[in-house]
């Protein structure tokens, strides 16, 4: 072992550009409010600025029977919704899960709204509702143009989905459509109307603020990466005349900060592992930020660091299995179960390791394997705070402006930020190195984050409720 100070030396040269300082991250946040100000002005921007429609959180007073659909994280689910009368009761949710094949995700847009609408038929006879009149709220998680809250174009697909002949649509009219052709066959006699389409950063920030009037700002950290806030409506440059309501109101805005970076302002901190990990991606040069961060990206980074430890710093004596060399073998779940063990022996590493065609590794190791994971875990955190800190500044500056939606102590700034999505949910360090590096890039500021219970299914009800009552303009 004569040259273990040498080695430790290049294993901490091959991690050392995962460890962002806070002057970076400082970087980062003050580079996301300028993308963020373009991108309202409709200057160029990588962020791009979508205005929701839904102009205020919910008041409490929200009620009554809904479907809600949610598509474009893990699973694909439809649900039923039961507002109470009183916010203090229990919410009543029904739901149930439908896979989309990946074939599906990708094959044509006819066939994933036809798949759509078999499950939500197939929900509806089992639950006795096969004649029923219900209108639905739809949490489509991908970026889209709104002209109001019901009518709803796809930008572009993110994620995993690349269905065909979506681009540029009506997604309310393509999943009528779909719900015609359907009753075609079954002579059901269902009526489902699309009430309202919503990003799921939307629905949950919703779901949070229907309890937590401090709530104005929505993320997910889950298969992808993204938040919205309220806005003040005077500040959206982009919406037309038509669609702006007098007054001093706000609007919340899906940022699609997964797309930050797009114009090169992360090109500074990226690595080697995340322009290996966007090159091999459905879409090369889309989504740079949320492809350091999230969860469908996160073991990927973690297995391209693992490969470059294994030549540049000879951990498993220099050989890369075959399975190491495969895209997708290192799943972001692994990254959770080896930062999640406690063991003196690293044992789920150990597991982990061997089903990648590692048998016997040694302790030390296993330590560089977990020490890969801590770094890319910690630095898709310390990313995300950067995010989150410029939306709490943008907010702070906005609260000065416009009358106080929460609490209004203007002593110290205070504010919610709801919270969903796998890697949130179940990483075990993330919400903490989250919140610890939010505090230090916005001092001052008392932030708070909540993980909504169901924010895509509760939110797009929640959203159907409200326009439901006051027509298409959502205000609180
Ligand atoms: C992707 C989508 C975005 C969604 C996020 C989280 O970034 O583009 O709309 O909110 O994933 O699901």
């Amino acid at each position: 072992m004569a040259n273990a100070a040498a080695i430790r030396n290049q294993i901490d040269e091959v991690l050392s550009s995962y460890k962002l300082s806070n002057e970076q991250l400082e970087y980062v946040r003050d580079q996301m409010t300028q993308n963020l100000f373009n991108g309202l002005h409709g200057k160029k921007s990588s962020l791009k600025m979508l205005p929701s429609f839904v102009r205020g959180i919910p008041n409490g007073k929200e009620c009554g029977d809904f479907l809600a659909l949610d598509l474009g994280g893990t699973n694909f689910r439809v649900l039923r919704v039961k507002l109470p009368e009183k916010s203090d009761d229990r919410v009543e949710v029904d739901s149930q899960v439908y896979m989309v094949p990946e074939t599906t995700m990708r094959s044509t847009g006819e066939e994933l709204f036809d798949h759509i609408a078999e499950c939500i038929e197939d929900f509806l006879t089992r639950h006795n509702l096969a004649d029923a009149s219900l209108p639905l709220g739809f949490t489509f998680s991908f970026p889209c143009v709104q002209n109001g809250l019901d009518n709803s174009f796809l930008l572009r697909w993110t994620k995993g989905f690349n269905a065909t002949g979506v681009v540029g649509k009506d997604l309310a009219g393509l999943l009528h459509e779909a719900l015609e052709r359907r009753k075609l066959q079954s002579h059901l006699t269902y009526s489902v109307k699309v009430k309202a389409v919503i990003n799921d950063t939307v629905g949950t920030m919703m779901t949070c603020a229907y309890t937590d009037h401090d709530c104005t700002i929505g993320m997910i950290v889950g298969t992808g990466s993204n938040a919205c806030y309220m806005e003040s409506e005077a500040d959206i440059k982009t919406l037309k005349k038509e669609q702006r309501l007098a007054g001093n109101g706000r609007m919340c805005i899906n940022t699609e900060w997964g797309g930050f970076g797009e114009n090169g302002s992360l090109e500074s901190i990226r690595t080697d592992c995340d322009r290996a990990v966007d090159k091999e991606s459905i879409n090369p040069g889309c989504m740079i930020f949320e492809k350091m961060i999230s969860g469908m990206y996160m073991g990927e980074v973690v297995r391209y660091l693992l490969l470059n430890l294994v030549r540049q710093a000879g951990l498993f004596g220099g050989v890369a299995t075959d399975i190491l060399k495969t895209k997708g073998k290192f799943l972001t779940a692994f990254v959770t179960q080896i930062e999640a063990d406690r063991s003196h022996q690293l044992k789920a590493c150990s597991q982990i390791l061997d089903c990648l065609g590692y048998a016997n590794t040694t302790l030390e190791e296993r330590s560089v394997v977990r020490e890969a994971c801590v770094n890319v875990s910690t630095r898709a955190a310390n990313l995300c705070a950067s995010g989150v800190a410029a939306l709490v500044l943008r907010s702070r500056d906005i609260e000065t402006k416009l009358p106080a939606l929460g609490s209004g102590d203007a002593s110290r700034f205070r504010i919610t930020v709801g919270v969903d999505g796998t890697v949130y949910k179940k990483h075990p360090r993330f919400r903490f190195l989250l919140s610890d590096k939010v505090s230090e890039l916005c001092p001052n500021c008392d932030v708070t984050f909540r993980q909504s219970s169901d924010g895509s299914g509760k939110g797009a009800a929640l959203v159907t409720a409200v326009a439901c009552r006051l027509g298409e303009n959502i205000e609180a």
